[in-house]
């Protein structure tokens, strides 16, 4: 009878325990949907390292969610849902939806300093991303972009698989779970390749670790075509000699003939 009342607990628990997000420096992070209560008073917190909590929005007298305190002018209620803009490195973090005080759902946001890497098209690129392995359950790696898979290896026998346009294009370095290097490495930069790219470690279930994000830019290549005339037309100058030397032979040729 006890399992029944434990695994009844444990689906109960894992229903709404966590919800993991990640949202780069200035962006808007959608924190929810909307939480709903069943008559109690919602509330949402931010629980910080020191187990102190910060009121982030309360319900009012209607029983609407609203901002309060330092977050009235950044988070957004709506019926989409909660919304924090201009997201900031200090609210990288937990944060607590509560109804009459119990828990119903806690987030961890993780906030991403995106660093800028600029390629030449047709060029090898590196997008810097490092963690802790050893020791770790780390099961693979992943790299996205808009939303979609770029790379995913897995630990136990390296298998790769790619998102669709980077077959054949990118790798990982071969020793990156003994050096902890997750950078990846990508072969003839495209203009198409331009964007966001981040990386995760899948531990365990389904967390995903230690993110790090790059936004790339692919310069076009050039054809000098302005060098080329030029040099053309310095060589042909320098052929063709000083003017008064032809003006000179010019004068003689024409005195001579006249002459004759
Ligand atoms: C809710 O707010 C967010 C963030 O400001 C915004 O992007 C979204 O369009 C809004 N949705 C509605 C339905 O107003």
């Amino acid at each position: 009878m006890s399992w029944i009342v434990l695994s009844i607990l444990v689906i109960f628990l894992f229903s709404f325990v966590r919800g993991d997000l990640t949202a780069a420096l200035t962006e808007t992070a959608k924190l929810s949907s909307q939480v709903k209560c069943h008559q109690e008073a919602a509330t949402l917190v931010r629980l910080l390292r020191d187990s102190s909590t910060v009121p982030v929005a309360a319900a009012s007298v209607n029983g609407v969610l609203k901002p309060v305190g330092e977050y009235s002018s950044r988070l957004d209620i709506n019926s989409s849902g909660v919304f924090l803009k201009d997201v900031n490195y200090n609210d990288n973090g937990h944060y607590e939806f509560l109804c009459s005080g119990t828990p119903v759902r806690i987030i961890r946001l993780e906030v991403l300093v995106i660093s800028d890497i600029s390629a030449s098209e047709g060029n090898t690129v590196k997008l810097p991303c490092f963690s802790v392995t050893l020791g770790e359950p780390v099961e693979s790696v992943q790299w996205e972009t808009k939303g979609k898979p770029v790379i995913r290896v897995k630990r136990s026998n390296q298998m790769v698989e790619y998102g669709e346009r980077f077959k054949d294009r990118v790798s990982l370095s071969p020793d990156w779970d003994v050096l902890g290097d997750l950078s990846l490495i990508l072969e003839r930069a495209q203009l198409e390749d331009q964007g966001d790219y981040f990386c995760y470690v899948l531990k365990g279930s389904q967390e995903r670790g230690d993110p790090a994000a790059g936004r790339l830019k692919v310069h076009q290549m050039h054809i000098e075509t302005s060098t080329t005339p030029s040099n053309t037309k310095d060589s042909c100058s320098e052929r063709r000699g000083p003017w008064w030397l032809f003006a000179i032979v010019a004068t003689l040729v024409g005195v001579t003939c006249f002459g004759i």
